[in-house]
């Protein structure tokens, strides 16, 4: 009989305020300084304002290489098309799962004037063997993510991967392999408390985006809202919120591979990216 290992918090961060696309304005909770990445998580955004100047210039046409993105909405619209003909509108509650892998052409518009555009876009890495493989695109309705109200109370979307907690388990919309991506939405009314499994080795993000939460460890944190948590290596997770919150959990197999990044390009080496370079030019991707 050994003790359960809890999961701690690692450290906290509050991203920074940037812009992307055509000025849209966002927070960049990974990505760039202050925290580059979290294998296998290449990026975090978090966009949200009520003033549509912030993101009326949206993402006009782009690529992307070597990843996948997964945009979740939780107010507004937004439009997604793409160089393979897809097109899909993200409603509130919507999720997109975009796998670039060997290259994709796409845009994604707000289908708004006016009013709240709030949602997350999450890169996640490919390995190095998938990088090339085909492009692919899939959007859910919001009743397609499965969800569930746990034993104590919390609400939980179960986008990606396989949620369990005692007796109860629920598979998500989305399973992938080698990243083995675990993606909650999770919302705890007052008081609520959740101890989901997740696979050790797996690096865990926790982001609080309404509330205020606690990750009952060797040593109690709380992290507010707008705060994103990296957590250490564990057995188990006990999140508790005293006066309720809402947050994303994000877990993933690190890859441990080698990263080359330039802008929408994520590759093993810098050729491979001079490669991507010449193939966007030349209209390789589509
Ligand atoms: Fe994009």
């Amino acid at each position: 009989m050994s003790y359960p290992h809890y999961r701690d918090v690692l450290d906290l961060h509050q991203g920074r305020a940037t812009s992307d696309g055509d000025g849209v304005r966002l927070t960049r909770l990974i990505g760039g300084p202050g925290l580059e990445r979290f294998d296998p998580f290449l990026m975090l955004d978090a966009f949200d304002s009520v003033d549509a100047r912030d993101y009326l210039g949206g993402f006009p046409a782009h690529p992307h290489r070597g990843f996948e993105t997964v945009t979740l909405m939780l107010e507004g619209r937004m439009r997604h098309e793409d160089h393979l003909g897809n097109r899909g509108l993200l409603v509130p509650g919507g999720v997109q799962w975009m796998t670039a892998a060997g290259g994709i052409v796409h845009s994604e518009m707000p289908e708004q004037e006016q009013g709240r555009l709030f949602g997350f876009q999450l890169w996640l890495n490919l390995p190095a063997a998938d990088k090339l493989g085909p492009a692919s695109y899939r959007d859910f309705a919001p009743e397609e993510i499965p969800q569930l109200t746990s034993a104590r109370g919390v609400g939980v979307r179960v986008i990606a991967g396989r949620f369990r907690e005692g007796e109860q388990e629920q598979a998500g919309a989305v399973q992938r392999p080698h990243t083995e991506p675990q993606l909650y939405q999770l919302d705890f009314p007052a008081g609520a408390c959740l101890m989901p499994e997740l696979p050790r080795g797996h690096n865990v993000l926790l982001h609080v985006f309404a509330g205020e939460l606690t990750v009952r460890g060797q040593r109690d944190r709380s992290i507010q809202a707008g705060q994103l948590a990296r957590l250490t290596d564990g057995d188990s997770l006990h999140l508790t919120s005293a006066n309720g919150a809402r947050a994303l959990l994000i877990a993933g197999k690190p890859l441990g591979e080698p990263i080359v990044q330039y802008g929408p390009f994520v590759m093993n080496s810098r050729e491979q990216i001079e490669q991507a370079l010449a193939d966007y030019r030349s209209g390789r991707f589509g």
